[in-house]
């Protein structure tokens, strides 16, 4: 097992994972501290999709105090985005509205220019379309700012500096099995994504606590973060990590956008959503109906059934009743298909008819401030 920003493969175990990055699980005690807070529990939160983080009591404490955090998670614009980073996003926007939090969203081209085989042209490219993706999910744009880190470089850069020099080539390369031969940009990079941890405290003058939403895979990043900001003056930003979505043909690895073939895609057609089904997700039912019938299946092991868990079954007993039925043998792997199949493409279309209409909102996103503007004054 491999897990890091750059490389996540094998069987992932989540226990391991919680004692090796020293994460805190999230335990009942906490999803009552949440429920009180929120007003309501998420399901990802009950079903263990979201299941660790760092000092989540402690950012409750504080926002039960009245010292309100913001959030902050991101992408890394490369390709499509698939249904693997909705899990975040949408997750993300019940904090922002059960909350009423500012989000502030960074989109790190400079990261997938540097690290992926990959014109500038084509990430810029990227970017746009998935900015729009973001917006999609239904963000209050008065409450959420974009940061791109090449446009909002003037803001980013002096805050990158004072990161950057707290950190060793020797901690770079321990952390994500880097070697001598890796671009100089790439080393310098966990600077960039540690900014927007303290960015809204440099902005507004005070310390504010951050929460970030984020797959456990970035976790590495935010373990650097965590040890400097407290050297810089700020708080330590407090995260919450999810699962990987298995991808269709079952890996517990992450989804990537670079296999997009194996992903379903938020611009993906009805009919490609029904293929993609049909044809790709592993199935956890036996090899006859017959058999399946007497000795059922195994929905831990059935993407489609995982899909329903991790975003599109938003019903407890809805989703109860299908495990059920599907571990008895009485719903078969086609019905189940089935009922996934228009769960995804009903949620598709509301995503995808705001996504049309966020070609005229992008603007609206994007974080403006006045120390972004260039005015020399030397007198
Ligand atoms: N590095 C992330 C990626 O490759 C993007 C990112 C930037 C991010 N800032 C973040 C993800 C904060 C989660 C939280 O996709």
């Amino acid at each position: 097992m491999k897990v890091d920003p750059y490389k996540v493969e094998g069987k992932i175990d989540y226990d391991r994972l919680i004692k090796e990055f020293g994460l805190e699980k999230i335990n009942e005690n906490l999803l009552k501290k949440i429920k009180k807070d929120a007003g309501e529990i998420h399901p990802m939160l009950e079903r263990g999709i979201f299941f660790a983080g760092r000092d989540l009591k402690w950012i409750l404490d504080e926002y039960e105090k009245g010292n309100k955090f913001f959030l902050y998670t991101g992408c890394g614009p490369s390709g499509p985005i698939h249904l693997g980073h909705l899990i975040v996003w949408y997750f993300a926007k019940w904090i922002q509205d059960k909350f009423n939090v500012e989000l502030y969203f960074q989109f790190t081209d400079d990261e997938k220019y540097m690290y992926k085989n990959m014109e500038y042209d084509e990430v810029q490219k990227w970017l746009g379309e998935n900015m729009l993706d973001v917006i999609a999910v239904g963000f209050d744009p008065k409450k959420t700012h974009f940061i791109i880190d090449t446009k909002h470089a003037g803001l980013l850069y002096p805050e990158a500096i004072k990161v950057a020099k707290k950190i060793s080539f020797s901690t770079i390369k321990s952390s994500f099995g880097f070697n001598d031969s890796m671009n100089i940009g790439s080393i310098f990079f966990t600077a960039m994504q540690t900014v927007p941890t303290f960015l809204p405290s440099v902005l507004k003058n005070k310390k504010i606590p951050c929460l970030i939403p984020h797959a456990v895979d970035q976790d590495p990043h935010f373990r650097i973060t965590r040890d400097i900001l407290p050297k810089l003056g700020y708080y330590k930003p407090a995260s919450i990590q999810c699962l990987f979505l298995p991808s269709l043909a079952g890996s517990s690895g992450k989804m990537s956008s670079s296999e997009s073939a194996k992903g379903i895609l938020t611009t993906d057609s009805q009919s490609e959503v029904k293929n993609k089904i049909n044809k790709y997700a592993f199935s956890g039912g036996r090899d006859t109906l017959e058999e399946h019938k007497k000795y059922g299946g195994n929905p831990e092991e059935d993407v489609s059934f995982q899909y329903l868990r991790f975003l599109f079954e938003e019903d407890n007993k809805k989703l109860n009743q299908i495990e059920e039925e599907y571990r008895s043998g009485k719903l078969t792997t086609g019905e189940l298909k089935k009922y996934t199949i228009d769960k995804i493409n009903n949620f598709l279309k509301g995503h995808q008819e705001r996504r049309e209409k966020a070609k005229k909102e992008v603007n609206k996103f994007m974080l403006k401030s006045d120390k972004n503007d260039i005015f020399i004054n030397l007198y």
